[in-house]
């Protein structure tokens, strides 16, 4: 298979991005371990397997392709959090970057053509809307629940049934069969 410079250039990007963000949310999760936010440790600690599980893919990629895999050095995250909220919008706005990339990344495909980059991408793709409704649904708890200490508590631990459901969710979507 053949990839282009561009691509290559491109996906080493996206894997230097992925590794900052397992680095990122070990931080979060560190953080709210350490403040007593137990079920948010385990969500970020989850998130930290899940973009391990995304930076590999791509390393795998570019291996499989013959290409140069650059494994990237990471600068030091924040690990410092004024309230629980802070790390979920920090977590969404991690995430709305990623789908601005893989969506250059995609564009990137159609423009040199590769289709095979193209139809590897669409698991990121669908893998984003996930992240980023999951991501959205948490915070949207803030706004119903509350912010008092009691409701914070609550939504911490909810988050395991939260990530459940926004995955049960999205496998059901799709399996659905098109409407067209
Ligand atoms: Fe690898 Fe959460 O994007």
């Amino acid at each position: 298979m053949r990839i282009s410079s561009k691509i290559t250039k491109a996906i080493n990007d996206q894997i230097a991005y992925e590794a900052s963000s397992i680095y990122a949310y070990l931080a979060i999760g560190s953080w709210c371990e350490r403040t007593g936010y137990d079920g948010s440790a385990e969500f970020f600690f989850e998130q930290a397997n899940e973009e391990h599980l995304h930076m590999l893919k791509f390393i795998h990629y570019l291996n499989n392709a013959g290409v140069e895999t650059i494994i990237p050095a990471t600068d030091k995250p924040q690990a410092k959090f004024d309230k629980l909220e802070s790390t979920f919008q920090a977590g969404l706005r991690s995430e709305q970057t990623v789908t601005k990339l893989i969506n250059n990344l995609v564009e990137l495909a159609e423009k040199e053509k590769d289709r095979a980059t193209y139809s590897f991408l669409q698991w990121f793709v669908s893998e984003q809307t996930e992240e980023e409704t999951l991501f959205e649904t948490i915070l949207q708890k803030f706004e119903i629940v509350g912010r008092d200490k009691l409701a914070v508590y609550q939504i911490d631990q909810s988050l395991a049934s939260i990530r459940s459901e926004i995955m049960s969710k999205d496998t059901q979507q799709q399996q659905q069969p098109s409407a067209n």
